[in-house]
């Protein structure tokens, strides 16, 4: 009979108040509502992070202001975010509203970080593309819900279920160079129903099947 090899991926969080590693991905996440962010890109661990926005001209901007997502590192003139486009509109009352801080460019805000919300979304895990198969694999991992940070992961192998930590490299990517070794499995992580398959293909994408609460 044959025996399956697969990676698991394990994930552990921990809850806390384009560099990102998204790719192609960056610009679609969250409808478009997308921001690069300066200090709090904090060496990547902001990416996939959520906060809502908005700008302080009661006269143009509406009280509820954009929800973005981090998935760029990126500061211009002493600024918090460089919003897309679409995010950065959406802080507007109206569409004339909206075209004049278009032409004002930098705008004055407040922000507050908030849960990330992805409906029918589970965390994805997508092979990086200079991943080289069997010697080098990166990861990036979206659509992560919630409010919390991702701290650590851990490849496991399911033959003989041996882990290894691997490294963030930038951004939400996470690296390894070597096989799993005997690091032990903790009891906090969080298991994905859906493994990387033994053959993983670079540029794939992975469903996981599960999510944080
Ligand atoms: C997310 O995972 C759950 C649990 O495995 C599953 O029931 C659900 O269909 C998944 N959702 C998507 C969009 O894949």
């Amino acid at each position: 009979m044959l025996q399956a090899c697969l990676l698991i991926l394990f994930f552990l969080y921990r809850t806390a108040v384009g560099a990102c590693g998204f790719g192609s991905f960056g610009a679609t996440i969250n409808g478009g509502g997308v921001s690069g962010a300066s200090d709090l890109y904090r060496n990547g661990v902001g990416c996939d992070t959520c906060y809502q926005v908005r700008c302080t001209n009661s006269a143009r901007c509406s009280k509820k202001g954009v929800t973005v997502v981090i998935t760029d590192q990126g500061s211009s003139d002493r600024t918090d975010f460089i919003l897309s486009k679409r995010a950065f509109g959406r802080m507007a009352k109206t569409t004339n509203a909206a075209a004049s801080l278009f032409s004002l460019g930098i705008v004055d805000i407040e922000y507050r970080r908030v849960s990330c919300s992805y409906p029918n979304k589970n965390i994805t895990i997508t092979i990086e593309e200079n991943s080289n198969y069997l010697h080098y694999l990166a990861l990036a991992i979206l659509y992560q819900q919630g409010k919390k940070d991702i701290t650590a992961i851990q490849l496991c192998e399911t033959n003989n279920f041996v882990c290894k930590v691997v490294d963030r490299s930038y951004g939400a990517v996470w690296t390894t160079t070597s096989p799993p070794n005997n690091d032990d499995c903790d009891e906090n992580w969080v298991l994905p129903h859906n493994n990387i398959p033994r053959h993983w293909k670079v540029g794939q994408i992975y469903e996981s099947r599960v999510q944080v609460n």
